[in-house]
């Protein structure tokens, strides 16, 4: 299969590119989109056969959920049942998180089909704000399953490159609305038991969750509820070592050996440096962390070191991310 790439408006105004995208939706084929955290490949959510494309594309196994994204706030109800005494919490969420990269995972309904929630009872929701994702989506008319679009294992793509280096003849339509904002995936949380579940790090922190009652937060298991959750995830293919700094690492014998640094500071004897963000900005950071990862795995090294970044707000998704790509 030959793939396309495509540019679109960011200023998310109906384009070529985007009836391209809703055209092959319709026929039931799977396209890459850009979304405000990474890019996604999305198909029909509601036919299980254009769902089953999303598998084999990514080589992604059965047993891995995938995130529907509506259309807009009044599909929440037809995808997933607000009942209980979380319902108040759950309208709380979404007035203040969407559209943004903050999923839900709630009780779905029966219009869900399997494949989608890979036969769990519940189903994870979000509703994106990035002005060509939802631009496609409204045009649809019905949700999008789409998880992100790398081969299963390994880094999402935060631009439409990254999508080719993965998917290149496997899907028909890359769309390109340039680097994404958030560059880590969405915040993952299920309302249930009264509170909130974090089962993914991401852009809206522990702390703006805070705001909205005590948070449980879920610990990486080898038997995760989320198969996001494995410990080994996000992985560049080149050996990848978290230190706390760089200066503390020793450099021995002749192997190529690459950093990725928090600031740029102390890099000094490495083969290839990466800087997350020379001023210290933790959101700049998240934005270049898996371009980085990207280049420095691409780069022939022998090993990749990785120094920690501060562990508050969006550090710890950032954080996360690194633990697993060293697992
Ligand atoms: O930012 C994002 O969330 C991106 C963009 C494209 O929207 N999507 C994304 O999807 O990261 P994916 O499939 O790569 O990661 C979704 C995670 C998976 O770890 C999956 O196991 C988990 O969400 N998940 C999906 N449905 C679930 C459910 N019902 N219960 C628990 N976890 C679920
Ligand atoms: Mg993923």
């Amino acid at each position: 299969m030959k793939t396309e790439t495509v540019r679109a408006a960011i200023s998310g105004e109906y384009d070529a590119a985007m009836e391209a995208a809703v055209h092959q939706l319709r026929s039931g084929a799977v396209v890459a989109l850009p979304t405000e955290t990474v890019y996604g490949l999305a198909a029909d959510a509601l036919n299980p056969q254009a769902v089953l494309r999303i598998f084999e594309a990514k080589e992604r196994p059965r047993f891995d959920p995938l995130i529907v994204h509506l259309p807009d706030h009044d599909w929440l109800e037809r995808i997933v049942l607000q009942e209980g005494p979380e319902a108040g919490l759950v309208r709380e969420l979404v007035t203040r998180f969407w559209p943004g990269p903050l999923t839900l995972v709630l009780p779905r309904q029966a219009i869900v089909p399997d494949v989608v929630t890979a036969g769990l009872e519940t189903v994870a929701v979000r509703l994106s704000a990035h002005p060509v994702f939802s631009a496609i989506v409204a045009a649809f008319g019905s949700p999008l399953a789409a998880p992100s679009a790398n081969r299963f294992g390994r880094i999402s793509p935060t631009s439409a490159h990254h999508v080719r280096e993965e998917l290149d003849g496997r899907i028909p339509l890359i769309v390109d609305a340039g680097a994404t904002t958030h560059g880590v995936e969405s915040t993952i949380v299920a309302v249930r038991n009264g509170g909130i579940d974090l089962l993914r790090y991401g852009p809206i922190t522990v702390e703006q969750l805070r705001e909205f009652g005590p948070l449980r937060i879920a610990s990486a298991r080898d038997q995760p509820e989320a198969p996001g959750q494995l410990r080994s995830h996000y992985a560049p293919r080149t050996r990848l070592t978290l230190v706390d700094q760089l200066s503390a690492f020793e450099h021995v014998g002749d192997k190529r050996v690459g950093a990725l640094s928090w600031r740029g500071t102390d890099a000094r004897g490495f083969a290839e440096v990466r800087t997350l963000s020379a001023r210290g900005d933790l959101a700049e950071a998240a934005a270049n962390l898996f371009r980085c990862l990207r280049e420095l795995d691409a780069a022939g090294l022998d090993a990749i070191i990785a120094e920690e970044v501060p562990e508050v707000g969006l550090g710890a998704a950032i954080m996360d991310r690194l633990r697993r790509a060293a697992a």
